[in-house]
């Protein structure tokens, strides 16, 4: 694999209209979302949810790429077809999270920073031999009193520009995402200033250890004020803030950008998506790489009903992809 079919296969993930589908959730985490629907959670009932999400009829019209945890790489459909095989054929392009998660930062107390580097060439070999395309490494960057600090903004971005340098000798394409948290009661300006400040030192990052930039995505965190902030943005103060921030840090050769949805709900992902979309052209195509506000209807759907619901469940997903697949295109009416 050369630099330039990393290019070729960053284009791909964010081809005109076409986003990124979020599930992959460590055990751990969608222990969490099975709890609360109700669920066991077990090898099979993960494999037999993935199953639902990944084999949605169509999924490929507005779906480019599907991010995967480790386990589901390597299992297979209930009639032994491996997941990596049905999404090469359906056009969607494997991607596998490859960070260990988050630890404190020592010294930091609140602060966090992701693990994983250790041993990353060779899991990285593995999984392009598994059929990985592309992968995912999530930093979380916490507002707060005094947070986030520079050394916490400066540890994350650093291990996600060696990631990235070790996902392209491997050849394979790197989604580096810096995601600042919507929790707290901070107001938009100060997510904006934390955001930008985050991404400036990404970029610096990655340029000092040699990424080539037109072969990575950026997976980023709109600027929105805190959860429990007493002043909410409206969506076009949104949607204006996030990109007067991204067009202030992120370099035009970035081939596209997409979104997390950071627990926004499944409306207000796809119209803050759909406002940006309205407001270009922009450097950079812009879409959508959502997990829960892909994901969150199917689950309670498919939860009540595993064999009943299937079909139904797997028509939330599609219908979902193509409302945010409009939105990547600014044509999504609500
Ligand atoms: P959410 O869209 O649920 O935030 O998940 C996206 C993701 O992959 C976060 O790393």
């Amino acid at each position: 694999m050369d630099i330039q079919d990393l290019a070729a296969i960053a284009q791909q993930m964010v081809a005109q209209g076409k986003g990124i589908i979020a599930i992959d959730e460590s055990s751990k985490t969608i222990k969490k979302r099975f709890d609360q629907v109700g669920i066991d959670c077990t090898e099979d009932t993960r494999r037999a949810y993935r199953e639902m999400l990944l084999t949605t009829p169509n999924l490929g019209d507005h779906i480019s790429g599907a991010i995967l945890y480790d386990e589901t790489l390597r299992q297979s459909t209930r009639t032994g077809q491996r997941f990596v095989d049905a999404m090469h054929a359906a056009g969607i392009l494997p991607g596998i999270k490859v960070d260990l998660g988050t630890v404190g930062l020592a010294g930091f107390p609140g602060e966090l920073i992701t693990e994983g580097l250790d041993g990353l060439r060779e899991r990285l070999k593995e999984y392009v031999g598994l059929g990985a395309r592309f992968a995912k490494w999530r930093a979380v960057i916490t507002i707060g009193d005094d947070m986030p600090s520079a050394a916490c903004i400066d540890a994350n971005t650093h291990a996600l520009a060696r990631y990235a340098a070790l996902c392209q000798e491997a050849g394979i394409v790197p989604m580096v995402e810096p995601e600042v948290l919507m929790d707290g009661d901070h107001d938009i300006e100060t997510c904006f200033d934390v955001t930008e400040a985050a991404l400036r030192s990404l970029y610096a990052a990655l340029y000092e250890h040699n990424v080539f930039l037109e072969g990575s995505i950026l997976k980023a965190s709109m600027v929105l004020p805190g959860k429990h902030c007493e002043e909410q943005a409206d969506i076009d103060e949104v949607a204006e803030a996030t990109l007067m921030c991204l067009r202030a840090a992120v370099p035009a050769a970035v081939p596209g950008i997409v979104f997390l949805s950071g627990g926004q709900s499944d409306e207000m992902a796809t119209a803050h998506l759909n406002a940006m979309s309205q407001m270009g052209p922009h450097p950079w195509p812009l879409s959508f790489s959502y997990g829960r506000a892909m994901q969150s209807a199917a689950l309670k759907l498919w939860a009540r009903d595993m064999v009943g619901n299937f079909s139904a469940a797997q028509q939330t997903v599609a219908q979902r992809a193509k409302e945010n697949g409009l939105a990547a295109l600014g044509q999504w009416r609500a």
